[in-house]
């Protein structure tokens, strides 16, 4: 049977803070398996065009700016219901107002350093994982 897969971003400030083996351990602890996973340094055009989604949005140029501050650590992650599962895994999108226990509860420290960035449903998942491993499909085959 197929396995879902989902695209997990280590951003900038948690590299910084060297917890990405702390944040691989909660995926694995959770049943997710990383399948692919580089270390990058992203250029302010390949971060545009990541985030092309939120262009019109008020923040746009301060994710950007923020993405390519440092290197992230991109991955894709697989497991049953592999998106929600990593999407509860994070919390939400503000620190401070994710639940305690959860990645960005625990490394972020705001809402534009939050430490993580997960697929936010399986098309989504499908566009992300192709844009960083063009050779992996959203499923396992
Ligand atoms: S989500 O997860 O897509 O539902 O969250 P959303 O609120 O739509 O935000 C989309 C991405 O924009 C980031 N964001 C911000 N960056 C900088 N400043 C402000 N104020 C801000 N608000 C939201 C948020 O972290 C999401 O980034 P990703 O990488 O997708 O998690």
């Amino acid at each position: 049977m197929a396995i879902e897969r989902t695209l997990s971003i280590i951003k900038p400030d948690a590299v910084a803070k060297n917890v990405i083996g702390q944040i691989y351990s909660r995926f694995e602890t959770a049943g997710l398996k990383i399948v692919a996973a580089r270390m990058v340094q992203l250029s302010r055009a390949e971060a545009e065009g990541f985030y092309a989604v939120h262009s019109a949005r008020p923040f746009f140029n301060d994710l950007v700016t923020f993405m390519i501050s440092g290197p992230v650590m991109v991955s894709a992650l697989e497991g049953d219901n592999a998106v929600l599962a990593h999407r509860d895994l994070m919390g939400a999108t503000d620190p401070k107002k994710a639940e305690k226990g959860t990645i960005r509860a625990d490394f972020a420290d705001s809402i534009d350093a939050n430490a993580v960035h997960g697929s936010d449903a399986v098309e989504a998942a499908a566009i992300e994982i192709a844009y960083f491993f063009p050779a992996l499909s959203v499923y396992s085959r």
